[in-house]
């Protein structure tokens, strides 16, 4: 959507849908962060969350908006650790700053008898101004920045660049949860007076290989290059699409999540599981119009996947693992590994003495996925 003029406005039920990842997402990074955090040691033992994009706290109807659902997760989730959890919140716009400040100083009683969340003064500022300074200062004072998670849920496609996020992920654990408006994009391309902010957001003008496509071959190569931009660019490990969709089953928009941590991306997997998907909106992901909706994809597909990617090799159960978190929608494999087993679709390479059928708890397991027994055209275990 475009910026409003009103400092609040309406929440759309996608905006929602992004509050309870955001919500699900650090209610599992903050305890797991912040065991993490302790055991780094150096430095100041803080966890940091960052929204870079904070809007005025709250739409109409006193539905709150992502800075408060961050501040009330980490206040539900502060007795389950020990170490202190910095907010920092920028927003460009006078009045929404203001709205924002008053909000959380309603909060500051509640926060201060947390005593281990602290909520910075909102900071009125440009995005990436604002991030850049900060990762100045630190560097300055060689102090560690992360463990931090920077939240950059901007309105349309423009108001950060790749060297931004670039910078932020060379940080030691740091991850970017981040936005990008498809249908405010894709109407404007043929537009060269936009064409300037599109090669900010990836770094380089290799997008305009999409230029002379149209539909979901446009839709998925652009996905493709700022993924690889993500990754070749800005130095992403894992960095993941998810795409909310209209109820035609066109995407809107794309949120990344950027990580240099395998467990990060398994649980942001989990936490767009988690996402009531019964709305008309939609969270999927690159196979999903392959493979149908998201929650269609279950065990036995994943199996099938499985099989397809690795017939006739062999792997440890860890490389499983890794394989399901960046290339398939699932986040759960055990399962799909037990089915393939039980169908004789899968042997375990010099199997441990005691071990059970179905068991895959040992990620240096070696498994063989069995190749495809062709009987003239009759395919056996289908
Ligand atoms: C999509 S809204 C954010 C909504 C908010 N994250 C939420 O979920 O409740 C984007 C916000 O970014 C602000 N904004 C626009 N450009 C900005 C910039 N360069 N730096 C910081 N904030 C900016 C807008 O005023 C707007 O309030």
């Amino acid at each position: 959507m475009a910026d409003p003029k009103d400092t609040v406005y309406e929440a759309d039920p996608h905006t929602r849908a992004k509050h309870k990842i955001l919500q699900e997402y650090l209610k599992r990074w903050l305890p797991i962060l912040a065991r993490q955090s302790q055991n780094m040691g150096r430095g100041n033992t803080r966890l940091l969350y960052v929204d870079g994009f904070a809007g005025a706290g709250e739409y109409t109807d006193n539905i709150p908006g992502s800075p408060i659902v961050a501040i009330q997760t980490a206040l539900s989730y502060a007795s389950a650790f020990t170490v202190q959890t910095q907010i920092k919140l920028i927003e460009i716009r006078e009045d929404r700053v203001a709205n924002l400040r008053k909000l959380v100083e309603q909060m500051r009683p509640e926060l201060a008898r947390s005593g281990r969340i602290v909520v910075d003064d909102p900071i009125q500022g440009d995005c990436e101004t604002v991030i850049n300074q900060l990762i100045d200062d630190h560097e300055q004072r060689r102090q560690r920045l992360g463990p931090a998670l920077f939240f950059l849920d901007q309105f349309g496609y423009s108001s950060f660049s790749m060297n931004l996020i670039g910078r932020i992920l060379k940080q030691e654990v740091c991850e970017v949860f981040s936005y990008l408006n498809w249908n405010m994009l894709n109407p404007f391309m043929a537009d060269t007076t936009k064409h300037v902010g599109i090669s900010k957001a990836f770094g380089g003008d290799e997008w305009k290989d999409v230029l002379g496509l149209s539909g979901k071959a446009r839709e998925d190569r652009f996905r493709d290059i700022y993924l690889a931009a993500l990754r070749g660019r800005a130095g992403a490990t894992y960095s993941y699409p998810f795409a909310m969709r209209d109820q035609n089953d066109r995407v809107i928009y794309w949120l990344f999540f950027c990580s240099n941590n395998i467990r990060g991306l398994e649980e942001m997997k989990e936490a767009m599981w988690k996402v009531d998907r019964s709305g008309g909106f939609e969270f999927s992901d690159k196979h999903a119009t392959a493979l149908g909706k998201l929650f269609q994809y279950g065990d036995g597909e994943l199996a099938n996947d499985l099989i397809a990617a690795h017939d006739g090799k062999e792997i440890t159960v860890g490389s499983v693992g890794e394989y399901v978190l960046v290339q398939t929608p699932a986040y759960k494999f055990k399962e799909a590994l037990a089915i393939l087993e039980r169908t004789g679709r899968l042997e375990i390479v010099d199997p441990p003495a005691k071990r059970r059928l179905g068991a895959f708890k040992d990620p240096e397991l070696r498994i063989r996925f069995v190749q495809k027994v062709k009987v003239k055209d009759l395919t056996l275990f289908d």
